[in-house]
């Protein structure tokens, strides 16, 4: 795996880094958690069962070609974070996804997590782009990204359906070369 050797320093005691099979405990405790759940793709599923963490930690349920780290905080995996490359003429661009156990909610570290990984995700993937679509009501995630040089790039109106809910889907893109 490419990405096996990644240590990625966030400072404050937070680190990316690969995930490990021996987190099994610390993702289902963090991950279980409906208000995460709502916010993310169906692949995150509430409850979030210790099979759900086996399949996630072996690779079934997100490949691991791609760089998808654990948030380590003090030692403990309490989140994720990742990007995807688009294939072929799209090979410019990556998919950006995050989350953080509830815990850790509100004192900046997914800004800062992000402000460290997305550099680092432009530079080894070797993309000018990187985008993500975030969930009309998700504006604690809209903040992050407008805060590492996200712009509101459209919307795709009624594109999900959650909890039997139709949301829009609100796309957000960074240039590499135009964030300062
Ligand atoms: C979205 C998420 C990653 C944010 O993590 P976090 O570490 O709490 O985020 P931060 O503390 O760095 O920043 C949150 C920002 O949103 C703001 N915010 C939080 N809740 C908000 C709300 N209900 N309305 C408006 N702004 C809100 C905060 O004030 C902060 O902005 P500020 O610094 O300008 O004040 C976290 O809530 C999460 O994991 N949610 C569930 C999964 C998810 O939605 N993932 C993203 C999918 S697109």
């Amino acid at each position: 795996m490419r990405w096996h050797d990644s240590n990625i320093d966030v400072g404050d005691g937070t680190r990316l880094r690969p995930w490990r099979i021996d987190d099994l405990d610390a993702l289902v405790r963090h991950a279980d958690d409906e208000r995460i759940s709502r916010g993310t793709s169906d692949r995150f599923p509430f409850p979030y069962t210790r099979a759900d963490g086996e399949a996630f930690l072996s690779g079934r349920v997100v490949g691991f070609d791609d760089p998808v780290f654990a948030i380590e905080i003090d030692g403990e995996a309490c989140g994720g974070i990742g990007a995807r490359p688009f294939a072929g003429e799209r090979a410019v661009g990556a998919e950006l996804g995050y989350w953080l156990g509830q815990a850790h909610w509100g004192r900046g570290v997914m800004t800062r997590v992000v402000s460290v990984f997305a550099p680092w995700a432009e530079q080894a993937l070797g993309v000018s782009r990187l985008q993500a679509g975030v969930l009309d009501f998700n504006l604690a995630s809209a903040r992050v990204l407008e805060k590492n040089g996200f712009v509101a790039e459209g919307v795709l109106r009624r594109a999900v359906r959650k909890r039997g809910c139709l949301h829009d889907l609100r796309l957000f893109g960074r240039l590499a070369d135009t964030v300062g």
